[in-house]
Protein backbone atom coordinates (compact mmCIF):
# COMPACT_ATOMS: atom_id res chain seq x y z
CA UNK A 1 0.00 0.00 0.00
CA UNK A 2 1.05 3.37 -0.17
CA UNK A 3 1.27 5.52 2.84
CA UNK A 4 2.93 8.71 4.33
CA UNK A 5 5.98 8.23 6.27
CA UNK A 6 8.46 9.93 8.85
CA UNK A 7 12.04 8.69 9.18
CA UNK A 8 12.99 11.21 11.41
CA UNK A 9 11.46 13.95 13.04
CA UNK A 10 10.84 17.62 10.83
CA UNK A 11 8.10 18.82 9.37
CA UNK A 12 5.50 18.71 6.70
CA UNK A 13 7.78 18.77 4.02
CA UNK A 14 10.21 15.98 5.78
CA UNK A 15 6.99 13.40 4.75
CA UNK A 16 7.38 10.85 2.02
CA UNK A 17 5.02 8.93 0.12
CA UNK A 18 5.99 5.62 -0.27
CA UNK A 19 5.43 1.81 -0.67
CA UNK A 20 4.63 0.38 2.61
CA UNK A 21 3.78 -3.58 3.02
CA UNK A 22 0.26 -4.47 3.50
CA UNK A 23 -1.17 -4.77 7.08
CA UNK A 24 -2.46 -7.63 8.05
CA UNK A 25 -4.88 -7.57 11.09
CA UNK A 26 -4.06 -9.23 14.26
CA UNK A 27 -6.42 -11.79 16.57
CA UNK A 28 -9.06 -9.12 17.59
CA UNK A 29 -8.25 -6.74 14.72
CA UNK A 30 -9.96 -5.22 11.92
CA UNK A 31 -8.16 -3.65 8.58
CA UNK A 32 -9.62 -0.79 7.05
CA UNK A 33 -9.69 0.98 3.72
CA UNK A 34 -8.88 4.58 4.61
CA UNK A 35 -11.14 6.76 1.99
CA UNK A 36 -10.63 10.03 4.39
CA UNK A 37 -8.62 10.97 7.15
CA UNK A 38 -8.21 14.44 9.21
CA UNK A 39 -5.01 16.76 10.81
CA UNK A 40 -5.27 17.50 14.23
CA UNK A 41 -2.42 19.57 16.04
CA UNK A 42 -1.08 16.56 17.78
CA UNK A 43 0.25 15.14 14.69
CA UNK A 44 2.47 17.95 13.72
CA UNK A 45 3.50 18.45 17.02
CA UNK A 46 4.57 14.64 17.17
CA UNK A 47 5.86 15.32 14.00
CA UNK A 48 8.39 18.23 15.23
CA UNK A 49 9.70 16.06 18.12
CA UNK A 50 7.56 18.83 20.31
CA UNK A 51 6.24 15.87 22.47
CA UNK A 52 9.32 13.32 22.56
CA UNK A 53 10.06 13.31 26.34
CA UNK A 54 6.40 12.08 26.84
CA UNK A 55 5.27 10.60 23.75
CA UNK A 56 8.88 10.07 21.59
CA UNK A 57 8.26 8.10 18.16
CA UNK A 58 9.29 4.67 16.63
CA UNK A 59 10.62 5.83 13.34
CA UNK A 60 9.83 5.07 10.39
CA UNK A 61 6.66 6.23 11.66
CA UNK A 62 2.98 6.66 9.63
CA UNK A 63 1.74 9.69 11.32
CA UNK A 64 -2.56 10.51 11.30
CA UNK A 65 -4.87 9.78 14.12
CA UNK A 66 -8.48 10.19 12.60
CA UNK A 67 -9.89 7.85 9.62
CA UNK A 68 -13.32 6.95 7.83
CA UNK A 69 -13.24 3.95 5.53
CA UNK A 70 -14.87 0.62 4.59
CA UNK A 71 -14.05 -2.28 6.20
CA UNK A 72 -11.49 -4.78 4.43
CA UNK A 73 -10.52 -7.53 6.40
CA UNK A 74 -11.28 -8.86 9.88
CA UNK A 75 -9.27 -10.69 11.93
CA UNK A 76 -9.71 -13.74 14.25
CA UNK A 77 -12.06 -13.40 16.82
CA UNK A 78 -13.07 -10.12 16.17
CA UNK A 79 -17.40 -9.98 14.76
CA UNK A 80 -18.41 -6.61 15.20
CA UNK A 81 -18.00 -6.00 11.55
CA UNK A 82 -18.44 -7.16 7.72
CA UNK A 83 -16.27 -6.75 5.18
CA UNK A 84 -17.80 -3.57 3.55
CA UNK A 85 -19.08 -1.61 6.03
CA UNK A 86 -18.60 1.97 6.33
CA UNK A 87 -16.61 3.20 10.00
CA UNK A 88 -14.94 5.73 11.42
CA UNK A 89 -11.99 5.63 13.91
CA UNK A 90 -9.37 7.04 15.78
CA UNK A 91 -5.89 5.29 15.69
CA UNK A 92 -3.12 5.26 17.97
CA UNK A 93 0.66 6.75 18.13
CA UNK A 94 2.12 2.64 18.57
CA UNK A 95 0.02 1.96 15.99
CA UNK A 96 -0.62 2.02 11.97
CA UNK A 97 -1.26 5.59 11.51
CA UNK A 98 -4.30 7.18 9.59
CA UNK A 99 -2.48 8.53 6.86
CA UNK A 100 -2.26 5.12 4.81
CA UNK A 101 -4.07 3.17 2.04
CA UNK A 102 -5.03 0.86 4.93
CA UNK A 103 -5.07 0.82 8.14
CA UNK A 104 -4.58 -2.37 10.98
CA UNK A 105 -6.77 -1.56 14.48
CA UNK A 106 -8.31 -3.25 17.54
CA UNK A 107 -12.33 -3.75 16.69
CA UNK A 108 -13.12 -2.14 20.05
CA UNK A 109 -11.65 1.18 18.63
CA UNK A 110 -14.31 1.30 15.20
CA UNK A 111 -17.65 1.94 14.97
CA UNK A 112 -20.50 2.48 12.00
CA UNK A 113 -19.94 5.59 10.20
CA UNK A 114 -22.94 7.66 10.82
CA UNK A 115 -24.80 7.05 7.62
CA UNK A 116 -25.73 10.81 7.25
CA UNK A 117 -22.22 11.61 6.89
CA UNK A 118 -19.31 11.25 4.03
CA UNK A 119 -16.05 9.66 5.18
CA UNK A 120 -14.53 13.42 5.27
CA UNK A 121 -17.39 14.52 7.68
CA UNK A 122 -16.78 11.07 9.47
CA UNK A 123 -12.96 11.12 9.73
CA UNK A 124 -13.36 14.69 11.16
CA UNK A 125 -15.21 13.91 14.21
CA UNK A 126 -13.19 10.79 16.40
CA UNK A 127 -10.22 12.90 18.13
CA UNK A 128 -11.75 15.78 18.53
CA UNK A 129 -14.85 13.93 19.95
CA UNK A 130 -13.26 11.37 22.31
CA UNK A 131 -11.53 14.62 23.86
CA UNK A 132 -14.24 15.95 24.52
CA UNK A 133 -16.38 13.29 25.79
CA UNK A 134 -13.28 11.97 28.53
CA UNK A 135 -12.86 15.71 29.58
CA UNK A 136 -16.36 17.58 30.25
CA UNK A 137 -18.31 13.67 30.82
CA UNK A 138 -15.81 10.98 31.62
CA UNK A 139 -12.88 13.00 33.76
CA UNK A 140 -15.17 16.21 34.83
CA UNK A 141 -18.74 14.52 34.96
CA UNK A 142 -20.37 17.72 34.27
CA UNK A 143 -24.78 17.68 33.83
CA UNK A 144 -27.27 19.39 32.37
CA UNK A 145 -27.65 23.14 33.87
CA UNK A 146 -23.59 23.66 34.50
CA UNK A 147 -22.11 26.27 33.18
CA UNK A 148 -19.00 26.11 30.95
CA UNK A 149 -16.29 28.60 29.44
CA UNK A 150 -14.45 26.92 26.10
CA UNK A 151 -12.04 28.27 24.57
CA UNK A 152 -10.97 28.52 21.33
CA UNK A 153 -14.92 27.66 20.03
CA UNK A 154 -14.09 27.97 16.45
CA UNK A 155 -11.16 25.11 16.34
CA UNK A 156 -11.35 21.60 15.77
CA UNK A 157 -12.01 20.55 19.44
CA UNK A 158 -13.93 23.84 19.75
CA UNK A 159 -16.17 23.62 17.43
CA UNK A 160 -17.25 19.71 18.68
CA UNK A 161 -17.49 21.05 22.34
CA UNK A 162 -20.14 23.61 22.22
CA UNK A 163 -22.35 21.50 20.29
CA UNK A 164 -21.46 18.35 22.56
CA UNK A 165 -21.93 20.65 26.07
CA UNK A 166 -25.53 22.00 24.03
CA UNK A 167 -26.98 18.68 23.77
CA UNK A 168 -26.39 17.59 27.37
CA UNK A 169 -27.59 20.90 28.71
CA UNK A 170 -25.13 23.13 29.30
CA UNK A 171 -24.88 26.82 29.30
CA UNK A 172 -21.90 27.59 27.06
CA UNK A 173 -19.93 30.39 26.68
CA UNK A 174 -16.64 30.19 24.27
CA UNK A 175 -13.68 32.48 22.89
CA UNK A 176 -12.87 33.40 19.62
CA UNK A 177 -12.02 36.03 17.36
CA UNK A 178 -14.65 38.24 16.13
CA UNK A 179 -14.30 37.07 12.29
CA UNK A 180 -15.75 33.66 14.23
CA UNK A 181 -18.50 35.17 16.54
CA UNK A 182 -21.36 34.33 14.41
CA UNK A 183 -20.21 30.55 13.53
CA UNK A 184 -19.24 29.67 17.23
CA UNK A 185 -23.11 31.19 18.01
CA UNK A 186 -23.99 29.58 15.38
CA UNK A 187 -23.05 26.15 16.56
CA UNK A 188 -24.74 26.81 20.16
CA UNK A 189 -22.81 29.38 22.46
CA UNK A 190 -25.65 31.40 24.20
CA UNK A 191 -22.52 34.14 25.07
CA UNK A 192 -19.18 34.67 22.91
CA UNK A 193 -16.39 36.49 24.08
CA UNK A 194 -14.58 38.02 20.80
CA UNK A 195 -10.06 37.83 22.29
CA UNK A 196 -9.68 40.46 20.04
CA UNK A 197 -12.78 43.06 21.31
CA UNK A 198 -12.71 41.69 25.17
CA UNK A 199 -10.29 39.99 27.57
CA UNK A 200 -12.29 36.68 29.06
CA UNK A 201 -10.23 37.53 32.35
CA UNK A 202 -12.54 40.56 33.15
CA UNK A 203 -15.39 39.05 33.35
CA UNK A 204 -17.74 38.73 36.30
CA UNK A 205 -19.86 35.68 36.18
CA UNK A 206 -18.19 32.38 37.24
CA UNK A 207 -18.45 29.10 35.70
CA UNK A 208 -18.50 25.52 36.73
CA UNK A 209 -15.78 24.18 34.41
CA UNK A 210 -13.39 25.87 31.78
CA UNK A 211 -12.22 23.88 28.32
CA UNK A 212 -8.77 24.70 28.60
CA UNK A 213 -7.40 24.50 24.68
CA UNK A 214 -5.15 27.15 24.85
CA UNK A 215 -2.78 26.48 27.44
CA UNK A 216 0.38 28.60 28.66
CA UNK A 217 -0.91 31.50 30.63
CA UNK A 218 -4.46 30.33 29.68
CA UNK A 219 -4.27 27.53 32.17
CA UNK A 220 -3.72 29.16 35.60
CA UNK A 221 -5.85 32.27 34.45
CA UNK A 222 -8.52 29.43 34.21
CA UNK A 223 -9.10 28.97 38.00
CA UNK A 224 -9.82 32.66 38.62
CA UNK A 225 -13.18 32.29 36.85
CA UNK A 226 -14.15 29.18 38.49
CA UNK A 227 -17.43 28.73 41.04
CA UNK A 228 -16.18 26.99 44.17
CA UNK A 229 -15.92 23.50 43.36
CA UNK A 230 -14.93 23.81 39.91
CA UNK A 231 -13.19 21.89 37.22
CA UNK A 232 -10.56 23.11 34.53
CA UNK A 233 -10.32 20.56 31.92
CA UNK A 234 -7.48 21.71 29.65
CA UNK A 235 -5.91 19.93 26.90
CA UNK A 236 -3.00 22.25 26.14
CA UNK A 237 -1.64 22.89 29.91
CA UNK A 238 0.61 20.92 31.82
CA UNK A 239 0.12 17.47 33.01
CA UNK A 240 -2.38 17.04 35.92
CA UNK A 241 -1.05 14.25 38.71
CA UNK A 242 -2.63 11.31 37.13
CA UNK A 243 -0.75 11.92 33.52
CA UNK A 244 3.01 10.63 34.96
CA UNK A 245 0.89 7.02 35.85
CA UNK A 246 -1.03 6.88 31.99
CA UNK A 247 2.29 7.29 30.42
CA UNK A 248 4.31 5.13 32.51
CA UNK A 249 6.98 7.97 33.49
CA UNK A 250 10.14 7.33 34.80
CA UNK A 251 11.59 9.46 37.87
CA UNK A 252 13.57 12.04 35.50
CA UNK A 253 10.38 12.66 33.65
CA UNK A 254 7.96 12.95 36.93
CA UNK A 255 10.38 15.49 38.35
CA UNK A 256 10.46 17.38 35.28
CA UNK A 257 6.53 17.47 35.20
CA UNK A 258 6.55 18.43 38.68
CA UNK A 259 8.38 21.58 37.90
CA UNK A 260 6.50 22.23 34.83
CA UNK A 261 2.78 21.79 36.43
CA UNK A 262 3.28 22.63 39.91
CA UNK A 263 1.80 26.15 40.02
CA UNK A 264 -1.10 24.82 38.39
CA UNK A 265 -1.23 22.03 40.70
CA UNK A 266 -0.77 24.50 43.67
CA UNK A 267 -3.25 26.94 42.22
CA UNK A 268 -5.95 23.92 41.75
CA UNK A 269 -5.48 22.28 45.23
CA UNK A 270 -5.35 25.54 47.40
CA UNK A 271 -8.67 26.83 45.53
CA UNK A 272 -10.38 22.94 46.00
CA UNK A 273 -10.44 23.06 42.20
CA UNK A 274 -10.38 19.71 40.22
CA UNK A 275 -7.75 19.88 37.35
CA UNK A 276 -7.97 17.37 34.67
CA UNK A 277 -5.36 16.84 31.67
CA UNK A 278 -4.90 14.10 29.94
CA UNK A 279 -4.23 12.53 26.31
CA UNK A 280 -7.24 10.92 24.58
CA UNK A 281 -7.61 7.04 24.00
CA UNK A 282 -9.52 5.36 21.29
CA UNK A 283 -13.01 3.77 22.07
CA UNK A 284 -15.41 2.52 19.32
CA UNK A 285 -18.27 2.56 22.27
CA UNK A 286 -18.04 6.71 22.89
CA UNK A 287 -17.75 6.91 18.58
CA UNK A 288 -20.78 5.12 18.47
CA UNK A 289 -22.00 7.09 21.05
CA UNK A 290 -21.19 10.35 18.80
CA UNK A 291 -22.36 9.01 15.40
CA UNK A 292 -25.93 8.57 17.55
CA UNK A 293 -25.67 11.87 18.51
CA UNK A 294 -25.01 13.13 14.40
CA UNK A 295 -27.91 11.12 13.60
CA UNK A 296 -30.23 12.53 15.75
CA UNK A 297 -29.16 16.26 14.88
CA UNK A 298 -27.47 17.26 17.78
CA UNK A 299 -23.87 17.45 15.94
CA UNK A 300 -22.49 18.45 12.76
CA UNK A 301 -19.06 17.68 11.65
CA UNK A 302 -17.87 21.73 10.92
CA UNK A 303 -15.20 21.06 8.10
CA UNK A 304 -12.81 24.04 7.59
CA UNK A 305 -11.32 22.74 4.20
CA UNK A 306 -10.87 19.45 1.88
CA UNK A 307 -7.08 18.37 0.19
CA UNK A 308 -6.56 15.31 -1.75
CA UNK A 309 -4.68 12.47 -0.04
CA UNK A 310 -1.50 13.28 -2.33
CA UNK A 311 -1.46 16.89 -0.46
CA UNK A 312 -1.20 15.92 2.85
CA UNK A 313 2.00 18.40 3.37
CA UNK A 314 0.03 21.00 2.44
CA UNK A 315 -2.59 20.21 4.81
CA UNK A 316 -0.82 19.94 7.91
CA UNK A 317 0.97 23.18 6.79
CA UNK A 318 -2.41 24.96 7.19
CA UNK A 319 -3.35 23.42 10.42
CA UNK A 320 -0.22 24.36 11.68
CA UNK A 321 -0.88 28.13 10.87
CA UNK A 322 -3.97 27.88 13.62
CA UNK A 323 -6.84 29.29 12.16
CA UNK A 324 -9.01 26.72 11.09
CA UNK A 325 -12.25 26.87 11.67
CA UNK A 326 -13.35 23.27 12.28
CA UNK A 327 -11.42 20.39 10.89
CA UNK A 328 -9.26 19.86 7.77
CA UNK A 329 -9.13 16.66 5.97
CA UNK A 330 -8.03 14.42 3.44
CA UNK A 331 -9.57 12.78 0.79
CA UNK A 332 -9.51 10.37 -1.98
CA UNK A 333 -6.60 8.07 -1.19
CA UNK A 334 -3.75 7.32 -4.17
N1 LIG B 1 -6.03 15.10 24.67
C1 LIG B 1 -5.19 15.96 24.16
O1 LIG B 1 -4.11 16.08 24.66
C2 LIG B 1 -5.61 16.85 23.01
C3 LIG B 1 -6.62 16.44 22.13
C4 LIG B 1 -7.01 17.32 21.11
C5 LIG B 1 -6.39 18.56 20.99
N2 LIG B 1 -5.39 18.90 21.85
C6 LIG B 1 -4.75 20.23 21.77
O2 LIG B 1 -5.77 21.22 21.95
C7 LIG B 1 -5.47 22.38 21.21
C8 LIG B 1 -6.64 22.75 20.31
O3 LIG B 1 -6.82 21.75 19.32
P1 LIG B 1 -7.74 22.03 18.04
O4 LIG B 1 -7.75 20.78 17.23
O5 LIG B 1 -9.03 22.63 18.45
O6 LIG B 1 -6.84 23.16 17.30
P2 LIG B 1 -7.16 24.02 16.01
O7 LIG B 1 -8.36 23.48 15.31
O8 LIG B 1 -5.90 24.18 15.24
O9 LIG B 1 -7.53 25.46 16.64
C9 LIG B 1 -7.61 26.53 15.78
C10 LIG B 1 -8.61 27.54 16.31
O10 LIG B 1 -8.12 28.15 17.50
C11 LIG B 1 -8.60 29.49 17.54
N3 LIG B 1 -7.76 30.31 18.42
C12 LIG B 1 -6.43 30.49 18.31
N4 LIG B 1 -6.01 31.32 19.32
C13 LIG B 1 -7.10 31.62 20.07
C14 LIG B 1 -7.31 32.40 21.25
N5 LIG B 1 -6.30 33.05 21.85
N6 LIG B 1 -8.55 32.46 21.76
C15 LIG B 1 -9.59 31.81 21.17
N7 LIG B 1 -9.46 31.07 20.03
C16 LIG B 1 -8.22 30.97 19.50
C17 LIG B 1 -8.51 29.91 16.08
O11 LIG B 1 -9.42 30.95 15.84
P3 LIG B 1 -8.90 32.37 15.21
O12 LIG B 1 -8.24 32.02 13.91
O13 LIG B 1 -10.15 33.14 15.05
O14 LIG B 1 -7.95 32.91 16.24
C18 LIG B 1 -8.88 28.63 15.32
O15 LIG B 1 -10.27 28.60 14.96
C19 LIG B 1 -4.17 22.06 20.43
O16 LIG B 1 -3.08 22.54 21.19
C20 LIG B 1 -4.15 20.53 20.42
O17 LIG B 1 -2.84 19.98 20.31
C21 LIG B 1 -4.98 18.06 22.85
Amino acid sequence: MKAWTLSRYGNPSTLELRDWSDPIPAAGEVRIRVRAASINPIDYKLMRGDLKRIQPVRFPWIPGFDLAGDMEAVGDGASRFRVGDAVFARSAKGVHGAFAESVCLPESWVAAKPASLDFGEAASLPLVGLTTIQGLTQRAALKAGDTILIHAGSGGVGSFAIQYARALGLNVTATCSSRNEALVRELGAQQVICYDREDYRQLDQRFDAVFDLLGGEHTLAAFDLLKPGGVVVSIAGPPDRAFADSIGAGWLLRLGIFFNARRVWQRAERGGFRYFRFLTSPSGEQLTTIAGMVERGELRPLIDSRFPFEQLREAIAHSMQGRARGKIVVEGLV
